[in-house]
């Protein structure tokens, strides 16, 4: 290896590697190890800005914890947790959309028709719709697990010092025999991502706000069917154009309406004065 030079570095680091032949591990690594030979070489990286790659990972190491992961965020922004989610969604399935960093396990469930909210501020929202495999065929029994902020754009889990639940905001929800589901909640609002950190000085850098258009989360899993993680989105409001992680898709966008006299609701815990409806699709597993 002596005579190695900036062109045949990248060959060697690869041959450094002795990974499996013909194993996932060995292309994703060589992969990677071409596209960052390339990049450095392409930019003529100088040595002050390639300490500041290392630096500004340090630095989101440093603020991460269990309940931040500011690599999350900084693939969220950088469109590369939409560009996953985007190329790992099955044709004929609802489209994929950013998990986020406030999922949690293990949330309360909830009979159909029950309510998220619990007297919070904000309108209360009726959700509906049906989960139906690729052919238009209900799936009963499917698990809608749903999370969100709430009417001041915070999620309860940020909230816990101020003595919030964490699992405030959050439920389970199972399809009747008709794949329907229906619950009721608060309105979220949007929110700012966490921008005192090292992903806020990038955003900064690139004069580009941390304003997220207001969403529900949502992962949905039926047996036989591959789950889906997406975020369900409403026409008209604020940052839909420009959510700071790339979250929205023209399928993801529902439409907010008032509840008159006169619609015919499905019954609920508490009574809705705005609605909207989406129906989720799965592709089957494998
Ligand atoms: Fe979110």
């Amino acid at each position: 290896m002596r005579d190695i030079n900036q062109f045949t570095i990248t060959e060697a680091v690869k041959q450094s590697f002795k990974t499996e032949e013909g194993s996932r591990l060995k292309f994703l690594l060589e992969s990677f190890i071409e596209h960052l030979h390339d990049y450095t070489r392409e930019v003529n990286l100088t040595h002050e800005e390639w300490m500041g790659i290392l630096m500004f990972l340090y630095d989101c190491g440093k603020i991460s914890t269990p309940e931040r992961h500011e690599f999350i965020l900084l693939s969220d922004v950088l469109g590369f947790s939409a560009l996953v989610d985007m190329i790992n969604t099955r044709g004929g399935a609802t489209e994929g959309s950013n998990l986020g960093p406030f999922y949690l396990d293990d949330a309360p469930r909830f009979a159909l028709g029950g309510d998220l909210g619990k007297g919070r501020d904000g309108a209360v929202l009726l959700v509906q719709g049906q989960v139906r495999d690729s052919l238009g065929n209900p799936i009963a029994g499917a698990v809608i697990d749903t999370w969100q902020a709430d009417s001041a754009g915070t999620y309860p889990i940020q909230e816990q010092a101020s003595g919030q639940d964490k699992f405030d905001l959050r439920g389970v929800f199972t399809t009747d025999a008709d794949g329907k589901y229906w619950y009721t909640t608060v309105l979220p609002k949007p929110y700012t991502v966490p921008y005192d950190g090292p992903v806020g000085r990038l955003l900064r850098a690139g004069n580009r706000h941390a304003w997220r258009a207001s969403h529900l989360h949502y992962i949905v899993r039926a047996q036989g069917y591959r789950a889906i993680t997406t975020e369900l989105f409403f026409e008209n409001t604020d940052y839909i154009d420009n959510d700071a992680v790339f979250g929205v898709r023209r399928s993801l966008i529902t439409k907010l309406e008032p509840v008159k006299k006169t619609d015919t609701l499905p019954p609920t815990d508490v009574a809705p004065n705005a609605r909207c409806t989406f129906d989720f699709v799965l592709a089957p597993e494998g």
